[in-house]
């Protein structure tokens, strides 16, 4: 099979994308409880950026074939899940096994998501992820009784589904970018508060709609400076919950004196711990939600474009060039 491989983890991403190969490798040979997916797509998120990077949480032995995320169909299957061949799946997975950037995908049962026959693959190629993180952020602001929420990176497809899905819950999102064009982009889509980061006066904007509308929670795809801005605009009693590092910077400009006298809370949030919180009636619960609203068009993922493994390297530099234009899904 044609298979992306990555020869060396660098810093510099233009260097780590140079170290990507695209490869002919053996199909990969299944035990008796994984199962072989046919690639339709595999996406392309940050997480995906930063493992090329070396700057990720998880770190394969190398070369190995990137790629977290994907959809497909399965046409093998261990002796324990032969009723699986022919399935539509959406597949996600961190081990430190070859990832979905080829054209066979091989993983255990129990770590994909089985679709719906009406799911669309392109849409499915970016479910496993994002859209259960922004439901879980949904969660977080109604445990919290949260109506309105401040989110940074908001060009970006978590935050847009945050967006969708707050609408369906009648909670209002303020939205912080970086340039002004994606302000723009998101006001002609009819959102009402959209700041730009880089503005001068985006701190005095950000108080004064925060105070105005008790924006209490906060999610932070960013963190550097941006958090602590962010934070200390915030009224009393909040909390912003870092979800991402974009900047790959530390978090820095709090001001600690907010945090002792006015209960103000800085927090994390991973996917995965969350999902292991979840009983699995509740977790099948949500991907039937979730997958009805994609299938009714109620929520999307935003494309840009996709592109053929052989043109992987350029397919990632127009993702990394405008990520705010939406997902690149690399095809087989
Ligand atoms: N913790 C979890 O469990 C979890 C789960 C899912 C996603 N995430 C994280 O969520 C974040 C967003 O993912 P996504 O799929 O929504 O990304 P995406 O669709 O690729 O969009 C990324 C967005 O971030 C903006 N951005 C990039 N670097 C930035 C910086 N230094 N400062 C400000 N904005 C910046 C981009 O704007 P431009 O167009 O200006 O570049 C773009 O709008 C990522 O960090 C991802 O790793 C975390």
């Amino acid at each position: 099979m044609k298979a992306v491989q990555l020869t060396a983890y660098n810093k510099n991403v233009l260097r780590a994308l140079l170290s990507l190969k695209v490869i002919e490798k053996e199909n990969p040979i299944i035990q008796t409880d994984e199962v072989l997916v046919k690639m339709h797509a595999a996406s392309c998120n940050p997480s995906d950026v930063a493992f090329i990077q070396g700057g990720y949480n998880i770190i394969k032995k190398l070369p190995a074939v990137p790629g977290f995320e994907g959809s497909g169909v399965v046409v093998d299957a261990g002796s324990d899940s032969k009723d699986m061949v022919g399935k539509k799946v959406s597949c996600f997975i961190q081990d430190d096994i070859d990832g979905t950037w080829a054209e066979y995908f091989k993983l255990k049962k129990n770590s994909l998501i089985i679709l719906d026959e009406a799911m669309d693959l392109d849409q499915a190629a970016c479910f496993s992820v994002n859209p259960f993180t922004a439901y879980a952020m949904m969660e977080i602001a109604e445990i919290r009784a949260s109506k309105v929420i401040i989110q940074n990176a908001a060009g970006g497809q978590v935050p847009s589904l945050i967006r969708q899905l707050a609408k369906i819950r009648q909670i209002e999102t303020i939205n912080v970018v970086r340039k002004v064009e994606t302000a723009e982009k998101l006001k002609a889509e009819g959102e009402k508060y959209v700041l730009v980061e880089q503005d001068e006066k985006f701190s005095d904007q950000l108080k004064q709609l925060a105070y105005d509308l008790n924006a209490t929670t906060a999610f932070d795809a960013v963190s550097g400076q941006n958090s602590g801005l962010i934070i200390n605009a915030m009224p009393p009693d909040s909390e912003l919950i870092i979800y991402g590092g974009l900047s790959n910077k530390p978090v820095s400009e709090i001001n600690p004196l907010d945090i002792i006298f006015q209960n103000k809370i800085i927090s994390g949030f991973n996917l995965l711990d969350w999902k292991v919180e979840l009983n699995e009636d509740g977790y099948e619960k949500i991907v039937s939600e979730l997958q009805q609203l994609f299938i009714k068009g109620s929520l999307k993922t935003i494309i840009q474009g996709e592109v053929k493994i052989d043109n992987i390297i350029q397919g990632l530099k127009t993702y990394i060039g405008n990520m705010s234009n939406g997902k690149i899904l690399i095809k087989p």
